[in-house]
């Protein structure tokens, strides 16, 4: 985020006390109640099944572990206006990563001391001492914001603190008398902590942004920390602050090799604007970093690497304490991009997550690719499904017809054979004219997305002033597409998640037609849509 984010907000007065009871409740129980000129706001805007607050302001996802069958998602939160303001974690649960409930809000600011993002561990070996039950003792660590010496032109405004809970997850209390683990080193954006448990060499691990560079921290307690090293001031996209980094240790698709990923999200500077997620693949010896040659060499050609490149996807980071049993590395993001996510219309809530996805490292051409395909508890929410197969057409080719389809919560897969044109544009439309198009340019190499008709654009001169794109390696000779589909977003997963492309946008009504055109023949071999319906019981 831009500086400017932090400039003086309003005076906050709230005195805020750590929350207290233990059972998840129903969001249902904190729901404001939706005024009338909101109706359609909630109509249009409230997606289906991407998780949004029921009121106020969202951004980064936080803290995210699994404990005691429940995924825990916090998030960077003000429930009191639907902009960003006074930083609070908030709180949702889902047994699916598909279906969420909004939970009390987990850890409050003090006055003008923020709650920024950070990062939560299951700590099973007590290493912290902070279990006081039975339960195992959950530690969060998360960046503390001091808008008063911000206000005074300060450099160490940010510092990491920890909270624990010993409810898995539910009530937090600070770790008062030790904050904080960190303290700032004198340098003004020093925020973000990602902690892990590094089994190879027995050691938790926290990275953290630091302006320019992703610093290294070990402990043996998450209570005292010893730096390390750090990485990447003279590698990688440089066009912003660093934010929010991951790191993790991950098996290199169909191998028994492991690889670590470093996610380095970047704004402004992103690979179409704004924020965006950006990634580096190498080694850890337990204290340093280091490339992959190959992955060096691939960064050198593309200058940056990124997790997505569609415009919004942010602050993205990935689940801790996923049973091994499980094995995926699970991830999700924020859906959308410090360019606009003020300025987006919706006024009751702002801002959605993307859907969950399962992160995936393959080896191609002598490098390392991080690819990311929705998670498959989606598939227990397929309602209707229509196959259609060997579609030909000549120019333009219709893949709905009017109304046959709900294009408001859909997963679309298709795939395109004898590819011989220079582009292929599909076409989401309504009857008011508005239509987003994406596709693929085989001229030039590029997908793209361009929302420039679809809905209102107004709002922002950022939003739809260009058409975003995501190069690829090469001519393509078929190309594999599956589309999620979920009233205000488009995520494009192309060929299995090599490349990914996620969007917002907002209709004056739905899309209702889906179609595909190039200048001449074009040959879909399998069409299949997939309505979707989360409000349903899961299949399970
Ligand atoms: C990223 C970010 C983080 C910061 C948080 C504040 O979007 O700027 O770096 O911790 O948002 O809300």
């Amino acid at each position: 985020m831009k500086s400017t984010k932090y400039l003086p907000l309003a005076f906050y007065s709230a005195l805020v006390l750590s929350v207290t009871g233990c059972k998840p409740f129903s969001a249902a129980a904190q729901t404001t109640a939706v005024s009338v000129e909101n109706a359609s706001e909630e109509t249009m805007y409230r997606p289906n099944f991407h998780f949004t607050p029921k009121k106020g302001w969202m951004n980064d996802p936080n803290g995210m572990f699994f404990a005691n069958g429940y995924y825990h998602l916090f998030y960077q939160y003000y429930p009191d206006k639907s902009v960003w303001g006074p930083m609070h974690w908030g709180h949702a649960i889902s047994k699916d990563l598909v279906k969420w409930e909004e939970q009390q809000i987990a850890i409050y600011p003090d006055k003008d001391k923020y709650i920024f993002s950070g990062s939560a561990v299951v700590d099973v070996n007590n290493t912290s001492g902070l279990k006081t039950g039975k339960n195992d003792p959950i530690i969060a660590i998360y960046t503390l914001h001091d808008m008063t010496k911000e206000k005074e032109g300060k450099m160490d405004v940010e510092q990491q603190d920890i909270a624990f809970s010993n409810d898995n997850g539910f009530t937090w209390q600070k770790f008062e008398e030790g904050n904080p683990v960190v303290k700032n080193p004198g340098i003004r954006d020093f925020r973000d902590p990602k902690v892990s448990w590094d089994e190879t060499h027995k050691q938790w691990i926290m990275v953290l942004a630091a302006q320019d560079r992703a610093q290294f921290y070990k402990s043996s307690n998450l209570k005292n920390w010893e730096f390390v090293s750090e990485f990447g001031k003279e590698t990688g996209a440089h066009g912003g602050v660093w934010e929010c980094p991951d790191f993790f240790q991950i098996k290199v698709e169909g191998t028994k090799e492991t690889k670590w990923v470093l996610i380095q999200n970047l704004n402004p500077g992103g690979p179409n604007g704004g924020s965006g997620v950006q990634y580096f693949v190498g080694d850890f010896d337990g204290k340093t970093f280091t490339l992959d040659p190959g992955f060096a060499k691939r960064v050198n050609n593309e200058k940056a690497v990124w997790a997505d490149y569609g415009k919004d996807n942010y602050a993205g980071v990935t689940w801790n304490n996923v049973p091994s049993s499980d094995g995926r590395r699970l991830f999700i993001g924020w859906m959308s991009n410090w360019e606009y996510a003020q300025q987006v219309p919706t006024t009751s809530w702002r801002s959605s997550t993307t859907i969950a996805r399962e992160l995936k490292l393959v080896k191609k051409n002598g490098s390392y690719n991080l690819e990311s395909i929705p998670v498959k508890e989606i598939n227990n929410y397929v309602s209707k499904t229509i196959k259609k197969s060997g579609l030909k057409g000549n120019g333009k080719l219709v893949l709905t017809e009017n109304g046959k389809a709900d294009l408001a919560q859909t997963i679309i897969s298709l795939d395109l054979k004898n590819l011989k044109h220079d582009q292929y544009t599909f076409e989401l439309s309504n009857s008011d004219g508005e239509s987003l198009k994406f596709g693929l340019n085989n001229k030039e190499n590029y997908l793209f997305v361009d929302r420039s008709k679809a809905g209102k654009i107004d709002f922002s001169e950022k939003f739809a002033s260009t058409i975003s794109k995501a190069f690829l390696n090469g001519n393509q000779k078929e190309a594999v597409f599956k589309i999620i589909l979920d009233k205000t977003s488009i995520e494009i997963f192309y060929n299995n998640g090599e490349k990914v492309m996620t969007e917002i946008f907002f209709l004056n009504k739905p899309f209702t037609a889906f179609s595909v055109s190039a200048t001449e023949k074009i040959e879909v071999s399998n069409l299949v849509i997939q309505e979707l319906n989360v409000s349903k019981n899961n299949k399970e």
